[in-house]
C-alpha cells in the first residue's frame, strides 16, 4: 500500500479521502470550486456549511504558503451543492504534480459534475489591465512536467487524454452571459503556467507573449489537466493582478498582487453566484 506521503496517490487514497469526506456529512456536489490567490472570500456566501481543515483529510497535502488558508468548504450556493477548495497547491512548494492535484480526484470522487477554478494572474496581453478578469480560452503548459505522467489511472481516464478543447465551451458561455448580466467586462484569453514562485523577467515577459499567451501564472494547468483526464467539464477564470509590459516594467510584490486580487474578487464573486443561479439541476 503506498504511505500517506506517496508522491504517485491512487485509487486507494482518493477512496479513503472521499470516504472520510462523506463520513464527515460532505454531500455530492454539483459544482467543485477551487479558489486562488486572494480569491477566497467566496465561501461566504457558501450556505450550510462543513468546513474541513485540509490537514484533517487523509492524504491531502497541507498548504503552506501563508496566505492559502487550506479549508475544505461543502454547502450550498444560491441553493446549488457546492464543495470549494479555499487554497490550493502549487509546484513551488515543491510537491509533484500528483499531489497536487490529488484534491481534484477527491473532487471528482465526491460526485462533483463540473470544475471552476480561479487564480490570480500577470497580465501580458497590453489590452489588459490591473483588477480585470480573463477567462481562460487554452492554455499552455510551461511547467516542468504533467501530473499524468507515471502509471495511467485506467479506470478514471486514458492514457493519451485529448486536450483540443480543455475548457468547456458549454460552462464558458454561462460564465460570459453571467458576466455580461452583472456588467463585468470579461476578456477570453490563453493562460500559461510557469513554475515560479520567482516573478518573470522582462525577457521571460517577452517570450510568453511571443509563444501566443495572454496571462502568465503558477498554478491552474495541472487541475485541468486532471480534469479532463477524468472527463470532467473545468472553466477558469484569472484575476489580473499585474502589468506585464516588458518595456515598462515595475517591481511587483506578492502583498501589492493579493490587495489587488482582493479588490477584484468582488467581480468574481458576483459572477460565480450568477452563474449558480441559472446552473440547471
Ligand atoms: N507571473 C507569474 N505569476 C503571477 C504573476 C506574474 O506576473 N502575477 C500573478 N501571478
Amino acid at each position: 500500500m503506498a504511505n500517506s506521503k506517496s508522491e504517485h496517490p491512487g485509487i486507494e487514497e482518493i477512496t479513503a479521502a472521499v470516504d472520510f469526506l462523506v463520513s464527515r456529512g460532505v454531500e455530492a456536489p454539483v459544482a467543485a470550486i477551487v479558489l486562488g490567490t486572494g480569491l477566497g472570500r467566496l465561501v461566504d456566501y457558501i450556505e450550510d456549511k462543513v468546513v474541513i481543515e485540509y490537514e484533517d483529510i487523509p492524504h491531502f497535502p497541507v498548504s503552506t504558503v501563508e496566505f492559502h488558508s487550506g479549508k475544505l468548504i461543502s454547502g450550498t450556493l444560491e441553493s446549488v451543492p457546492v464543495v470549494a477548495m479555499q487554497g490550493r497547491f502549487h509546484y513551488y512548494e515543491g510537491y509533484s504534480f500528483q499531489r497536487i492535484t490529488f484534491p481534484v480526484r477527491v473532487l471528482k470522487g465526491l460526485g462533483a459534475q463540473q470544475l471552476f477554478l480561479s487564480n490570480a494572474a500577470g497580465g501580458m496581453n497590453p489590452a489588459f489591465k490591473k483588477g480585470d478578469l480573463m477567462l481562460l480560452d487554452d492554455h499552455i503548459n510551461l511547467l516542468p512536467g504533467n501530473p499524468l505522467t507515471g502509471k495511467n489511472l485506467d479506470a478514471l481516464g486514458p492514457r493519451f487524454p485529448d486536450m483540443s478543447a480543455p475548457y468547456d465551451a458549454a460552462l464558458n458561455t454561462q460564465i460570459l452571459a453571467a458576466a455580461k448580466k452583472e456588467n463585468v467586462p470579461m476578456h477570453k484569453g490563453v493562460y500559461v503556467a510557469v513554475s515560479g514562485p520567482c516573478l518573470e523577467t522582462r525577457a521571460e515577459y517577452r517570450f510568453l507573449r511571443i509563444i501566443g499567451a495572454d496571462a502568465v501564472g503558477m498554478s491552474t494547468v495541472p487541475e485541468v489537466i486532471v480534469a479532463n483526464h477524468m472527463g470532467l467539464p473545468c472553466a477558469a477564470i484569472s484575476v489580473i493582478t499585474d502589468e506585464c509590459d516588458p518595456e515598462n516594467l515595475q517591481p511587483v510584490n506578492i502583498e501589492e498582487i493579493i490587495k489587488v486580487a482582493g479588490v477584484a474578487e468582488e467581480k468574481l464573486i458576483a459572477i460565480m453566484r450568477n452563474v449558480m443561479r441559472t446552473m440547471e439541476r
